[in-house]
């Protein structure tokens, strides 16, 4: 996947230049953060979130965008935790759901941190069997009842990409009820 692929992912769930205030959970080095940050555009703010402190700072050092785009903050944190996050118009989980177990929960949190009617992205491989580096995905169709359980509705697929592993990753949109 390269960064159109993941504009791609990203792009049926944002308008151009919306801006607002997101945040990628699980964020790593930031290669899904970069495509919403092109999306968002410069008036938009990313709470950019992961576990892994050199993470961050790989995605802090390689920050660079052909296009003008949304403020990046980083913070080193464990997503199945409470987070200081409150009314957030969006929020990208991308490869990092399949982490967890029972995600149920993990998602209900999640939905706390949104406004009323903010969006869910989730970009995951497309299965619901998993190995020892991915070893929680599930399919759209697990997806979609796990959200409407976490309090989600109007879950919709946006697109997809082959993988070479798992044979392909797709993007969900979730609006917060
Ligand atoms: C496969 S990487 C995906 C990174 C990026 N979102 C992407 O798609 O390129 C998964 C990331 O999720 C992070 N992660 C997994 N579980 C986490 C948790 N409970 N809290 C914070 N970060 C977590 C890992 O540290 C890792 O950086």
């Amino acid at each position: 996947m390269d960064h159109a692929d993941h504009v791609r992912l990203l792009a049926g769930g944002v308008r151009q230049n919306e801006g607002g205030t997101w945040a990628d959970l699980g964020a790593g080095s930031g290669a899904f953060t970069l495509a919403l940050a092109d999306l968002i555009g410069p008036h938009g703010v990313i709470h950019a979130v992961d576990r892994d402190r050199g993470a961050l700072a790989e995605l802090r050092s390689s920050f660079v965008s052909a296009v003008p785009q949304a403020e990046v903050r980083t913070h080193v944190a464990d997503f199945t935790r409470p987070l200081e996050l409150a009314d957030l118009d969006g929020i990208v989980m991308a490869n990092s759901l399949h982490f967890v177990d029972e995600k149920i929960p993990v998602v209900a949190l999640v939905r706390g941190y949104l406004r009323s009617g903010g969006r869910l992205l989730l970009v995951e491989y497309d299965s619901d069997h998993g190995n020892p580096y991915v070893p929680h995905p599930m399919t759209f169709e697990t997806w979609r009842s796990i959200a409407a359980e976490a309090g989600f509705v109007d879950t919709q697929r946006l697109a997809s990409v082959p993988s070479r592993f798992l044979r392909q990753i797709y993007s969900a949109l979730s609006l917060a009820s």
